[in-house]
């Protein structure tokens, strides 16, 4: 297949776009530095915070799962059955831990949950991360998937 190219130029601070690759979808993120340093607080609560299973390419085998830290890219497919993860980035949201969640991605189908890097927390159904597809930056503002 083809590469996809992602405009990213218009992502503010704090926002995530959807763009497409080989029917998937590809979440980006733009991350603050106040998300990246939360991404430590959640290593407690991670299933394999250092990302050692192969769900990425090497490039992404770094605490922050990105060659930019401030860009997470994802295939937006949660690796439990499938479904599209929900973007919640609220710190503290109730619903979803309270003061144990420091912002990720709920999966409404059967309740996974996974941080800012996609990595999956500890107790849910998801057995994985969320994959890093193939990618690099054109320029700052345009991603190329595969
Ligand atoms: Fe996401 Fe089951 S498909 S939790």
């Amino acid at each position: 297949g083809a590469p996809a190219r992602v405009n990213i130029s218009k992502l503010a601070p704090g926002e995530m776009m959807v763009g497409e690759w080989r029917g998937k979808p590809i979440y980006v993120v733009r991350r603050t530095p106040e998300v990246l340093e939360n991404l430590y607080k959640m290593d407690g609560e991670l299933r394999d915070p250092e990302s050692v299973e192969p769900m990425q390419p090497g490039y992404a085998q770094n605490h922050y799962r990105s060659i930019k830290d401030e860009y997470l890219v994802l295939i937006g497919i949660c690796t439990h059955l499938g479904c599209a993860p929900q973007y919640r980035p609220e710190v503290g949201a109730a619903d979803l831990g309270g003061d144990q969640w420091f912002g990720g991605f709920y999966c409404p189908c059967h309740g996974s949950k996974f941080d800012l890097a996609g990595r999956v927390l500890k107790g849910v159904p998801a057995p994985v991360n969320l994959e890093v597809p193939p990618y690099k930056f054109e320029t700052d503002g345009l991603l190329i998937i595969g």
